[in-house]
């Protein structure tokens, strides 16, 4: 008993001094996040009153993760934390040098439009451990490609609701990004001008309602390891979705929910030979009778809030690799859940027909 109110005493000092060591927040990491406060809070602002000079562990500040070994921060999410009525501002970007092992980083719907020019922008190599930036929301143009590349790490980029246009090249350095997201940009090709690419998932949700989808999506064809696509949101009426298309030979995971599609359109998706999950929630208009019917891969089909045609059920009566099929909210002709649930046990359709 004594020995062990004696190792426990021994504990809790251990552990209270933990508190005063620098371990659990570097000194030099929580001066930089005052800085950061003091930045997005210019001129009058109120956010983030948890980082306080008084509050000496920085680790327990909101939007912050640290690493529980080295103490350092390895996530910061400032997501929507500086005022919009403030209007399109920018940023100086060496407040972020001082993160060495950030990991994470969101500055998610801040009305960024670029950083202040000074040499920080080119010292970002130092962010080596960066692997996941959110910059969804902001202001930025084209400008942002140039300096993201200086990102040794980056996995994951999300750049949707921007003011990018035109063409988006993937250089050299944004060979290891693994996911990126353009959606609601006025962009009208993507290409990786040097070399191959690593890019295995792309979101590309309303692009096209700026009428520029068919070059966009002949671009596509390069990106043959693409394995999840997603185009919801865009008109493709008139529009075959592309020969190219065949190249996207790895292709598992389509979403096309809430498009406009014609029977030419969706033809060519006869062609993805390894798409195993197809969704066409919400297509404007009745589902045409198209090419998805010829995958002989698909095992995950999503119909839900649309107008069906019998027809196309006795044509889907005939996938015999499908294993789920989503039913919810659907108008027309229908069989009934039961014919439904004898073919295809798992049918979901929460409301009775
Ligand atoms: C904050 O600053 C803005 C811009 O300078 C100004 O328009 C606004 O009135 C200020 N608000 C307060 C509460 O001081
Ligand atoms: C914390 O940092 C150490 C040393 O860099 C590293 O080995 C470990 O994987 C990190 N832990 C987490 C959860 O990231
Ligand atoms: C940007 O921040 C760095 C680091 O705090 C500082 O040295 C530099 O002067 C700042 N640049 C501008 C233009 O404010
Ligand atoms: C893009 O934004 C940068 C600021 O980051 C600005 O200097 C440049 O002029 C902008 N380019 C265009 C084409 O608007
Ligand atoms: C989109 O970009 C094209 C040129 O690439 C331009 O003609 C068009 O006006 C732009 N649309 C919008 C809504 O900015
Ligand atoms: C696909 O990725 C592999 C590496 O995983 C790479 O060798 C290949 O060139 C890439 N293909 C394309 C078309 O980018
Ligand atoms: C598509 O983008 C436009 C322009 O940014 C926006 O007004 C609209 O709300 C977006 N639609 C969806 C479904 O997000
Ligand atoms: C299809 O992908 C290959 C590489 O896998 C590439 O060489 C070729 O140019 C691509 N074709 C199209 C039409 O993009
Ligand atoms: C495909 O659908 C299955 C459900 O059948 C789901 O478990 C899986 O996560 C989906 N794959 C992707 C890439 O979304
Ligand atoms: C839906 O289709 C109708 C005509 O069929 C068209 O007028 C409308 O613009 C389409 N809506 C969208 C969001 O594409």
């Amino acid at each position: 008993m004594g020995l062990f109110l004696q190792v426990l005493t021994v504990l809790v000092i251990t552990v209270s001094l933990q508190g005063w060591l620098p371990l659990s927040c570097l000194e030099e990491e929580r001066i930089a996040l005052l800085h950061l406060k003091d930045s997005l809070n210019y001129p009058n602002g109120t956010s983030l009153p948890s980082w306080r000079i008084a509050h000496a562990n920085c680790c327990d500040w909101e939007r912050i993760v640290c690493n529980s070994s080295t103490g350092r921060v390895t996530l910061l999410d400032l997501l929507g934390v500086r005022n919009e009525e403030l209007g399109d501002w920018y940023l100086n970007a060496s407040l972020f040098l001082p993160f060495q092992q950030l990991n994470a980083l969101s500055l998610y719907g801040n009305r960024i439009a670029g950083w202040v020019e000074n040499k920080g922008g080119y010292e970002l190599q130092k962010l080596s451990n960066l692997e996941i930036l959110d910059l969804e929301s902001n202001s930025f143009n084209n400008s942002i490609l140039s300096f993201v590349e200086g990102l040794p790490s980056l996995k994951s980029l999300y750049l949707d609701y921007n003011r990018l246009e035109g063409s988006i090249d993937l250089k050299e350095s944004l060979t290891s990004l693994e996911t990126l997201s353009l959606g609601g940009n006025n962009i009208s090709n993507l290409v990786a001008s040097r070399g191959p690419s690593n890019l295995r998932t792309l979101y590309l949700e309303n692009i096209t309602t700026y009428g520029s989808s068919f070059q966009l999506l002949q671009s596509l064809g390069a990106f043959s390891n693409l394995t999840t696509l997603s185009l919801e949101y865009n008109d493709f009426r008139g529009r075959i979705l592309g020969d190219k298309f065949q190249n996207l030979s790895s292709l598992e995971m389509l979403y096309l929910d809430s498009c406009s599609l014609d029977e030419h359109s969706l033809q060519s998706l006869g062609a993805l030979p390894s798409l195993k999950n197809l969704s066409l929630r919400e297509l404007n208009g009745t589902v045409p009778y198209g090419g998805f019917l010829d995958l002989k891969n698909l095992k995950y089909l999503d119909l839900s809030y649309n107008t069906l045609s019998n027809s196309i059920f006795q044509a889907i009566g005939t996938m015999t690799s499908l294993k789920t099929l989503m039913l919810y909210n659907l108008n027309g002709q229908l069989p009934t859940m039961q014919e439904l649930q004898t073919k295809w046990p798992n049918t979901y359709n929460p409301r009775p027909m």
